[in-house]
């Protein structure tokens, strides 16, 4: 069955009650429910997790060569900084795409800059949570 990793950073499992003019209303819950379903809907497999922890996501990336077909991640401020996440996606070597719900190019100068985003197969940002699904796409589309 085609497994994917889906990995939600620092801070996003204040979801719903953090900043909600920058992400909205739906809680974590809510939007891991959408991608549920929508993985059930396409016979796929969708291992979700959060952490606020840089290694325990090293750790779950690393975990994911043992029987993913792919990454999904909001690496959340980490973004930014994380030589160690970019350094581990590029590690794995599995097709890997980053995911933001707010337009980072259009907030803070800092949030506009991606370590990991080099070594990704691309970027979605701004789209909400919709952006989770649409990536999941991308990484299903045997095209692609
Ligand atoms: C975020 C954007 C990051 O800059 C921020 O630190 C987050 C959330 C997003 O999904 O829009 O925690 O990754």
């Amino acid at each position: 069955m085609t497994s994917y990793l889906l990995v939600h950073g620092p801070n996003l499992n204040l979801l719903g009650t953090r900043e909600p003019d920058v992400y909205g209303h739906d809680t974590l819950d809510d939007v891991n429910q959408r991608i549920q379903t929508w993985g059930k809907a396409h016979g796929i497999a969708v291992r979700i997790m959060q952490s606020n922890h840089e290694g325990a996501i090293i750790d779950a990336i690393q975990d994911a060569m043992g029987w993913a077909n792919g990454i999904v991640i909001n690496p959340g401020a980490y973004t930014h900084y994380s030589y160690a996440i970019r350094d581990a996606v590029a590690g794995v070597g599995l097709p890997t795409i980053e995911v933001h719900l707010s337009n980072i190019h259009a907030r803070e100068t800092f949030r506009h800059t991606s370590m990991i985003a080099p070594v990704c197969r691309g970027q979605i940002c701004g789209l909400g949570w919709i952006g989770y699904i649409l990536a999941l796409q991308a990484l299903n589309d045997p095209g692609a």
